[in-house]
Order: C-alpha cells, then structure tokens, then sequence
C-alpha cells in the first residue's frame, strides 16, 4: 500500500515545499486546507500528519485554528513552525510573543534528537544545526507529557515531542536550512515507518488505474502542444485506453519554431498516438495582422485556437464525452483556499473555457503531479527526451517574441535566428542547465556594415535564463566565447539581422518574455 502523508495548510509561503520534500523522497503527500473535516482526512489514511507554519500568532483575532489532538488520533502529528505553536496550544500549553523575535538563521542545539538515524547525522554537527526561523511567538509553556529536545540560540524551544507528536520551531523544509531533509525524513521513515514506494512505476500504475475507472469505454478529446505535460497525458490516456478512444488534435498557430510542427508530430506519430494535425497558420496570421499590443495579440490567439480545435474536433466528427488537460499540483494548489470554502481551478491558458463550451467532462492525470514527477513519468512511459527535456514555450509562441506587429517575413526571419541559437546551446551541452532560451525580434533597425556595404536591418535579442519554475529567474551566464559564435552566426546567416545584443535582466524586474 502507497504511504500517504496529509498536509494541513495554515498559510505559509513554503507549504508546498513540504509536499515536495515528501514527494522528492519517494512518498506521497497531499495538501490539505487547515480546517479539513475528520471524516475527510480519514478517508485519505494518511500514515502521519503535517502542520504547516503560517504568518499569524494563536492569538490574532483571524488566525486559522481548528482542534489539533483529534488529529493525533488520526495518526502520528509534525508540526512546523506556526504548527508547533498550534500544538503547544491546543494540548494545553503556552504560546506567547517572544521580547527577542528569531529571524533568518540561527543555530539550534540538539539534547535528544527525534530518532537514532537523525541523532548520526547531528553527530558530524556537534548537535548544532543551522536553521531558518521565522516566527515571533515562542512556547512558553510546555503541555503535559511533551518535553524540549532541542533550543535556540535565544534559548527557546526550538524542537519539542510528547508520544505521537514531534514539532519543530524552525522550517527544515527549505534549503537554508541544514539536514532539513534528515528532520523530515526522521518523522516520515523512522517515527511513521513510512515506505518509499511513489515510484514512477508505481504512479504511472495508479495513474492507468484512475483513468480507466474514469473514462471507461467513453472517448476522450486532447490537445497536443508539443511540451511536456500535454505529451504525458497524451501517453497515459494511449497506455489506458488504447488509441482508437483518445484522439488528439495538435493545431499548427503558424507561431511554433523552425520545424517544430513537422518534428513533433513525426515523434507523437512514432509514439503511437492518433493526431490529427490542424493547419490554422494563414488563419492565424491573417486575424494577427495589424496587431501591436501584447496583450491583444494573447486574446486573439487564444481566440482562434478555440474556433480552430472546435472546427476540427467537428471535423474529425467524435462523439468525446471527456476534455483532457494537463493541469499540474501547483496550479490546484495555488487555487486552493486556505479558509478550504472554496477551490477554484486555474484554467489552461490556451484551452480556457473549452470544457464548458463544448460541454465535456475533463479528465486531468497529472492534478496531483509535480513538474519532475511528470517528467519522470513520461521516461517510464517511453516518450523521446527531445520531448521531455524541452524547455517551456509560451502558447502565444512566437507572437509574443517578435516585438510589434507580426508578419511572416518576421516570422522566418526569428525562426532561424531562434534555431541558431538553441541548436548552440546544445552543441555546447548547456541546454539542459537552462531554464529558458530564445531570440527576440526587436522593433528597431541600425546601421551596420557587411563587407564593403552599409546595413540598415533589425536587431535581436538573445534571452536565455535559469530559474526553478519560472516565477524568478536569473540571467544565465555565457561565456563570451559562445555569445560571440552565437552572434556572428546569427548575422552572418540571418538575412535582416544586423544587431545582436544579450539580455543581462534578471526576473523581477524584467519577466522571461519580452511580451
Ligand atoms: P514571464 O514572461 O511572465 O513568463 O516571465 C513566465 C513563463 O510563462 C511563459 N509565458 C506564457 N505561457 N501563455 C503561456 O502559455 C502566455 O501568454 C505566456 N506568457 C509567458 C513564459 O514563456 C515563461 O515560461
């Protein structure tokens, strides 16, 4: 049986980095709103259970409380952060606000760590660990039966137990943190034996599971992006129901990279799947035309691509009970309310208001997956690394990179000027290390000279960056050596690129796009 782990959100940025230790360990975790129901959280069985820290004191007059020893009867309790002050307070003790607040780093001493495994690893620290803190309340008081195994430097306690509940002060689930992972992994492996069984093989497995039991005999309506997450799901649903129920649809906007439409499809038709592909280019670009503004450019797009796959899905004359979407954890858990009253699913941005149009059910694999756990999956399931390694493309594609109006001499221009570069970064094997990587095509000519002639052609922009998922990033940093080759390449070849110049924004202030 999976070893399931509940998480109950009491509002911290960093919650869903707890899942995602958990999940990096090879055990299943799920967040949950802090005010879940008994019946719900006892229905998933989860094997221990998870407090989140949050922003507010016990006190405050809107702090997100609930009964916490009733949990304890569910399974064994960890409590992080605020979680450790809701314990201390709902099992009898005292929670007050600290005259000396603890802030950023701080060292911890341990007398009696939570198990042996733990207690090794400390050894090699003297007992001292670094850790991130962030809180201004401090127990006070213990309750009855728990006692203090570990201080802070302002001689608080910064880890406490009592039978079935551990918790801790400080956050061990980022990484500022030293032997977080150990903290962690002690109350999962060595306190609630968990297993480490989610595995690939063994998601892919429930997940085959769950779409059979869904969908059942019924058809099921896709559309292919070429990125990762809509393969996966296209690869699952194949795997589940066998081509003839999943039809997917993969609809060339005429804005995709040099080759990209041809390529891809040549990989999902290698792969097994039934696509159908939608030529929707001149369309696209005709609805585009005399179009500046960035953000009327995504609504048009976004427009025709719904007409467009309705068009062809009546084409193609299906009867498709179910749409689906690769919709991942983060977007559910961004949604999710932390007062649990109401839970609102991002919906996909290039497919937005499809389901209800058309009046399908959606079926939507990957909901509980993250972004390494997709990627792992589409490796068991056999999908070419040229696909699951691909760096995100935005759906508006190349529109939003060709600054200003959009025209196809414009078109072909960025393309080879794109595939100069990329197919660069992967010749010089730093690819992978990228987030990602792209030319823009700027709306500003110079004067250049080219042998005995002047030139008075466009500008572009290389944008290349490193970033974990997308929210923040940094420039990457090249080596002169490779922007130089990268850009005489670009002008030697291009023809109406004079001008390259190198992106050194980092991401706030500026974001990846250029658009
Ligand atoms: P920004 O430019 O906001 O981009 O820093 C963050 C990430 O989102 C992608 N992006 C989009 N993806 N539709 C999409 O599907 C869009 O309109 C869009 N705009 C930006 C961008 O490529 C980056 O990965």
């Amino acid at each position: 049986m999976t070893s399931k782990f509940a998480i109950l959100d009491f509002g911290s940025q960093v919650t869903q980095l707890i899942a995602r230790r958990l999940r990096e360990f090879g055990v299943y975790s799920e967040l949950f709103p802090f005010d879940v129901s008994l019946e719900k959280l006892k229905d998933f069985q989860p094997q221990g259970i998870i407090l989140s820290g949050g922003a507010h004191s016990v006190y405050d007059e809107n702090s997100p409380l609930r009964g916490v020893k009733e949990l304890a009867d569910i399974a064994p309790l960890f409590g992080i952060c605020y979680g450790m002050q809701i314990i201390t307070h709902s099992f009898g003790g005292k929670v007050e606000a600290a005259l000396n607040r603890e802030y950023g780093l701080n060292e911890v001493v341990w007398s009696d760590p939570f198990s042996q495994n733990l207690k090794t690893k400390l050894q090699n620290l003297d007992h001292q660990q670094n850790v991130w803190m962030s809180h201004g309340d401090i127990v006070k008081a213990l309750p009855q039966g728990f006692e203090v195994v570990a201080t802070s430097e302002g001689n608080h306690p910064a880890a406490i137990k009592s039978d079935r509940v551990w918790a801790v002060q400080f956050h061990p689930e980022v990484t500022h943190t030293d032997l977080g992972d150990e903290v962690l992994r002690s109350f999962v492996f060595d306190l609630c034996k968990a297993e480490a069984n989610w595995t690939a093989p063994s998601i892919v497995e429930t997940l085959l599971e769950k779409i059979k039991k869904q969908v059942g005999s019924e058809k099921v309506l896709l559309g292919l992006s070429g990125g990762v997450d809509s393969s996966v799901v296209a690869a699952l649903l194949t795997k589940a129901l066998g081509p003839d129920q999943v039809h997917c649809v993969f609809v060339d906007t005429g804005l995709l990279r040099k080759n990209e439409f041809t390529d891809v499809m040549k990989m999902y038709k290698d792969y097994g799947l039934n696509v159908k592909g939608a030529d929707a280019a001149d369309l696209f670009l005709s609805e585009l035309a005399g179009i500046s503004d960035p953000e009327t450019k995504r609504k048009t797009i976004g427009r025709v691509f719904i007409e467009t796959f309705e068009q062809s899905v009546k084409d193609l004359n299906l009867d498709c009970r179910f749409l689906a979407q690769g919709t991942l954890y983060p977007d559910v858990i961004e949604s999710v309310n932390l007062r649990g009253s109401s839970v609102t699913i991002k919906s996909h941005h290039n497919v937005g208001g499809l389901p209800e149009r058309m009046n399908m059910d959606l079926v939507e694999p990957l909901r509980e997956l993250f972004k390494d756990e997709v990627r792992a999956i589409g490796k068991e399931l056999g999908l070419p690394a040229e696909i699951l390694g691909r760096h995100p493309f935005p759906g508006p594609g190349l529109a939003v990179r060709i600054l200003g109006e959009i025209t196809k001499e414009k078109l072909e221009t960025l393309r080879d000027a794109d595939d100069i570069f990329i197919k660069g970064l992967k010749e010089e094997g730093i690819y992978d290390d990228i987030w990602q990587a792209f030319v823009a095509l700027l709306p500003v000519k110079s004067v250049g000279v080219q042998g005995d002639n002047r030139t008075y052609a466009n500008a572009c922009v290389l944008r290349a960056v490193s970033s974990s998922d997308g929210m923040t990033a940094d420039w990457y940093d090249f080596s002169p050596k490779f922007l130089r080759k990268v850009s005489n390449r670009i002008t030697n070849e291009v023809a109406g690129i004079n001008r390259v110049v190198y992106d050194v924004t980092s991401k706030p202030p500026g974001t990846i796009e250029w658009e």
